[in-house]
């Protein structure tokens, strides 16, 4: 994406206006049992134009036994949010905390496997409401080596976490997928180890757009923080405040407004979210970490805040960038065939081609495939694949599979089987053993 800094020169009375004024959101994460609270929602809708589930979206939370999934405190966020014109950000599809018990109790293969099911089921449902999802959260370890963090996720493979951003791709291609961490506050050997991880994810193709920094901050700020922040946009990716709290004292009012200051002179800082509402709200009870009071008054670091959006320079995000979209088929938008070649006056039998990309682990793997209409176009496609032996189709998106073992027919769905000519649809698969040389052969009908 794209970006200009630009100068406004109203001033906006509420945090969401004042950001939106310079093309950024500020945002809140909301605890679900909170929403009844009417002090709590009053400040909420009034101030904050996106949304972070606290808890409610974490794995333990939407898949508390294996395979069986609960979104009750997710959707009842999420039609919040719509409700009142809030965006969503989804928090978090891996993370090594907050695992249900069975997961913990896993390993190797068969985690991987649960892992990527995970990703996939959590952003198939809730694709096209989320407009950026912390695909993984604090994978690197503190300290000095900028290493990654040990735990049952890393001991799958190092391939891990660039297996989950392909997964939440294919599963909601609308969603910006982001890396999130804590204790990357300025440059330091953790915040450049995974620097050099987004480096190479942009390199190979690793679909990542968005880096969070999560600024639960002491009493002083990096001088470096912005800097920070400045070297991964300089990378191509948006970068976010994702989960501010400070500590109260003398400076808190000061480090909001420095931590505010960075972001707005950063055109690719597209946002910040504090870790709750109130004072009281907040995971870190006495240190009275937030902009407002348990009354619900404003605290004097709410207005450093707002004076420092005020007084940012503003950005135009670019029109490719994507915003919350609406849910609805897979399948990108049509493109149209290229005007000067027209189409054959006689249709090749055949109707259409199909090729394959594949995400693959040791014990398990993700195919993307997409299906590209012939110049006849199609009302309906199936793809068939053979399997190598020992390999079965465990989870399929956008496509209904016959079949597990041996040759799988996947068969359109009805939001996608009716392509122009030159029209592509995508769907998945994930599979356990190996999908190694798998050749899809589609036809059309
Ligand atoms: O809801 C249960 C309640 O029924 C039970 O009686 C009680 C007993 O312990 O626990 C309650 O759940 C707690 C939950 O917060 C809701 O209050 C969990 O034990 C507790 O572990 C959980 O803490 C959350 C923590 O992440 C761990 O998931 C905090 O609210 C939440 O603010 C914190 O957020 C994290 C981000 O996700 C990632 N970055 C760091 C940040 C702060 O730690």
């Amino acid at each position: 994406m794209t970006m200009t800094l630009t100068s406004t020169a109203s001033a906006g009375t509420t945090l969401k206006a004042s950001a939106a004024e310079k093309g950024r959101y500020f945002g809140a994460a909301v605890a679900g049992q909170k929403l009844s609270d009417s002090t709590y929602v009053t400040i909420l809708n009034r101030e904050f134009n996106s949304v972070v589930a606290e808890n409610d979206m974490k794995w333990d939370a939407t898949e508390p036994q294996q395979g069986r999934f609960n979104y009750t405190g997710g959707d009842r966020l999420v039609a919040h949010a719509q409700a009142n014109g809030q965006s969503v950000r989804g928090h978090a599809l891996l993370w090594y905390q907050q695992q249900p018990g069975w997961a913990q109790n896993m390993s190797g293969s068969p985690l991987r496997s649960a892992m990527m099911n995970h990703v996939t089921q959590v952003a198939t449902h809730f694709k096209g409401k989320i407009h950026s999802w912390d695909v993984v959260n604090e994978a690197f370890a503190d300290g000095n080596s900028g290493a990654r963090r040990d735990s049952n996720l890393q001991r799958t493979g190092n391939d891990w976490i660039e297996a989950a951003f392909r997964a939440a791709r294919a599963a909601d291609p609308g969603a910006k997928l982001c890396y999130n961490d804590y204790n990357t506050d300025g440059i330091n050997a953790k915040s450049t180890g995974i620097y050099n991880m987004v480096r190479d994810f942009k390199s190979r193709g690793v679909p990542i757009d968005c880096v969070g920094f999560q600024s639960h901050l002491g009493t002083s700020l990096s001088s470096d923080y912005q800097a920070n922040l400045q070297r991964f946009a300089d990378l191509g990716v948006d970068v976010q405040i994702t989960e501010l709290d400070v500590m109260s004292g003398g400076n808190q009012a000061n480090i909001y407004a420095g931590v505010t200051r960075a972001c707005m002179n950063v055109s690719r800082c597209t946002g910040i979210t504090t870790w709750g509402v109130r004072d009281c709200d907040s995971w870190r009870g006495s240190d009275n970490a937030l902009l407002f009071e348990c009354s619900g008054n404003k605290k004097a670091a709410y207005t450093s805040v707002l004076n420092a959006l005020n007084a940012g320079p503003g950005i135009t995000p670019s029109p490719t960038t994507p915003g919350p979209t609406t849910p609805g088929p897979t399948s990108p938008p049509p493109t149209s065939p290229s005007p000067t070649t027209p189409p054959p006056t006689t249709p090749p039998p055949g109707g259409c081609t199909a090729t394959v990309s594949l995400n693959s682990w040791t014990g398990g793997f993700v195919a993307s495939v997409k299906v590209t209409a012939g110049a006849a176009g199609t009302n309906g496609w199936n793809v068939s694949v053979t399997l190598p032996s020992g390999a079965s189709v465990t989870n399929t998106w956008s496509a209904t599979a016959s079949g597990s073992t041996g040759t799988v027919r996947f068969t359109n769905v009805n939001y996608n089987g009716q392509l122009g000519a030159g029209q592509v649809a995508e769907f998945g698969f994930q599979g356990t053993g190996s999908g190694a040389g798998i050749t899809p052969t589609c036809a059309a009908s």
